[in-house]
């Protein structure tokens, strides 16, 4: 098979070298990649839907992969798909799933899934209705503007000052352009949180090892939200049994009301849940693989991937195509200091050639290649991650530190507790 990967993250990074493990891969492509694909995949560079489609039938692409949610909901899958492409993605609609979240919500509510309880807001509601509905709350709550932002867009409010500020945020500055439009209060949860991949061919299914990812900046969880600053796998706090119940109750439901609305889902449905003492809740969906969630994923899966996505595109999903290998992956993203706000690119990074597989695999993120120098070019930048074949967290975490203490590049910045719950658990 000829494949097209599109997206140029840590994510991206690690479905490449998954894929290219397919006996079944040929060539394979990424755009636009990133300084480390490369080695493994030819970058190109292809902006236009038009450009897309003309270079899958040159190439004669058997499979586009789609890494990040612009390519989904921007209408790229719906494009390429009525050109006769297969794609691994959901369409417009039902990536709808990830990109408006009262549309989750209330598909949530029509087909029973656990979910927080929540209001929506809107510009024209009136200030006086918005503030009675805060003034009777229950703090800390939970405010989201509903549209894509990404990763920005939930304040987690302790005090009704805190959602009268989050409230402004959205309608009088239009923090997040049009997704500030609606905002949804809601209910704030408590539990710890889990990231499950489900591969869905639009009717049937199969779960992939969880993860658990590390949303803030600081150790202990504290600071900003980012897009992840490192995640491990499988999440052992999702029993067999809590599968189980996340598959009866969240999973089956969901896909079944997808498709009972004509926009069945074909792609990688990211469930996000939060592990409540009343079970588990799911907090949010995206309609795509998370970051940095499928680069520890991809360590623990043994088996064909690319036949996975590829029979699952093709609507008759190979559920014995991959299983999960015993192991556990721990992945530590290394990242310029100041992100998620400003910061400074373009410093050299060396030492990568001190690292061998036996450590840990190093997905790239921001780099970019410049006259021969490999250069950050990104707030996170490198995804550095151990495997170990069995379930010894312990020894996952000090391999993937070790990897990272070899490399070095100006304004270095990473967290230096990632895989701790996983050992405390
Ligand atoms: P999201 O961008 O929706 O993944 O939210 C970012 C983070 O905010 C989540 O990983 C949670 O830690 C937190 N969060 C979102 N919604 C809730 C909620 N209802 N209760 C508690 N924490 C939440
Ligand atoms: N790591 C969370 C996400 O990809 O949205």
């Amino acid at each position: 098979m000829n494949v097209l990967i599109l997206g140029g993250g840590g994510r991206e990074h690690a479905l490449a070298l998954k894929v290219k493990e397919s006996p079944q891969c040929n060539k394979l492509f990424i755009s636009p990649g990133n300084g480390g694909t490369p080695n493994y995949a030819e970058n190109v560079s292809l902006t236009t839907n038009e450009d897309l489609l003309e270079f899958c039938k040159k190439e004669e692409i058997t499979l586009v992969i789609v890494g990040p949610e612009k390519y989904l909901v921007d209408g790229t899958v719906d494009f390429l798909r009525s050109g006769g492409v297969t794609v691994f993605g959901p369409g417009k609609d039902s990536a709808n799933i990830e990109a408006d979240k009262l549309f989750a919500k209330e598909l949530m509510v029509n087909n029973n899934v656990p979910t927080g309880i929540y209001k929506e807001f809107t510009t024209t509601s009136s200030k006086e209705d918005i503030y009675l509905y805060l003034k009777k709350q229950r703090y800390p709550i939970v405010i989201k503007a509903n549209g894509l932002a990404a990763g920005k867009g939930v304040a987690i409010c302790r005090n009704i000052y805190d959602a009268l500020d989050a409230v402004l945020l959205n309608f009088d500055q239009k923090a997040f352009g049009e997704a500030s439009n609606k905002i949804l209060v809601e209910e704030f949860l408590t539990g710890e949180e889990a990231s499950l991949f489900v591969v869905s061919d639009g009717e049937d299914y199969l779960c992939l090892p969880t993860a658990q990812d590390h949303k803030r900046i600081g150790n202990n969880d504290t600071g900003k939200n980012t897009g992840g600053m490192g995640a491990y796998a499988p999440a052992f706090v999702v029993s067999d049994e809590l599968l189980k119940i996340i598959e009866d109750k969240i999973v089956k439901p969901t896909l079944l009301g997808l498709k009972q609305l004509g926009t069945p889902f074909i792609g990688c449905l990211f469930c996000g849940l939060i592990l409540t003492k009343d079970g588990p809740k799911v907090i949010e969906f995206n309609a795509r693989f998370g970051d940095p969630e499928t680069q520890v994923v991809v360590n623990v899966i043994e088996g064909d991937f690319l036949e996975l996505l590829y029979s699952a595109a093709k609507g008759k999903i190979n559920k014995n195509a991959i299983s999960y290998n015993g192991g556990v992956s721990v992945c530590i993203v290394t990242a310029s200091n100041g992100y998620p706000d400003d910061y400074e690119t373009n410093f050299e990074i060396s030492g990568l050639d001190r690292i061998d597989d036996s450590i840990a695999k190093v997905y790239h993120a921001g780099t970019v290649l410049k006259e021969g120098k490999l250069l950050t070019n990104g707030g996170r930048v490198l995804g550095v991650t151990s495997f170990v074949k069995e379930k010894n967290f312990d020894e996952a975490v000090k391999l993937a530190y070790k990897a990272v203490s070899k490399i070095s590049y100006d304004n270095i910045y990473y967290r230096t507790d990632i895989g701790k719950r996983a050992l405390n658990l």
